[in-house]
């Protein structure tokens, strides 16, 4: 997200230029949101002002960026993604509302945590030893 905001909305909703009230820098400036309410609603992209600014969705909302073209395509369908996932903060956070709203749902890289492997040592000698013999 950060290089998408960085490249075409800082600008303009930065901490100095927080137009409409809006600083896309920090996370806790999305989460803050505009003068006008939240732009960004967990597990609902349709109804998020970030969302409909981009994809010119809007009734009512303002076209981001302000009178320039749309942004790619790529782009939007990245915010979209992030928004439907949940607004996570980074790729560890857990969601904080409803993230599926259908069953279509697929996981993509783009916020799967990392995996976790086992890291219990097997030393060599205990790996290699043979089981007690038994003898009578
Ligand atoms: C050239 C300056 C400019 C750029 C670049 C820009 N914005 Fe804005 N943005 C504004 C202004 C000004 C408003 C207030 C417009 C209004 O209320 O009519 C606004 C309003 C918004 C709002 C509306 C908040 C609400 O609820 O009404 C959102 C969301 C938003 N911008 C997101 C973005 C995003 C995302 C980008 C980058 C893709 C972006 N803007 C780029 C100037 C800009």
């Amino acid at each position: 997200m950060k290089p998408i905001f960085r490249r075409r909305c800082l600008g303009c909703h930065s901490a100095t230029e927080a137009r409409a009230g809006l600083n896309l820098e920090t996370y806790a400036g999305v989460m803050k949101g505009a003068d006008a309410g939240d732009i960004a609603i967990p597990g609902r992209p349709g109804s998020s002002a970030l969302y409909k600014a981009v994809a010119h969705e809007g009734d009512g909302i303002p076209r981001m960026p302000l009178n320039q073209a749309k942004i790619p395509d790529t782009e939007i369908a990245v915010i979209q993604e992030w928004i439907q996932k949940g607004v996570l903060e980074n790729a560890t956070s857990i969601p904080k509302g409803p993230t599926i709203s259908n069953l279509d749902f697929k996981p993509s890289d783009l916020n799967r945590p990392p995996v976790r492997r086992s890291c219990r040592k097997v030393s060599r000698s205990s790996a290699f030893r043979s089981p007690p013999v038994r003898t009578r």
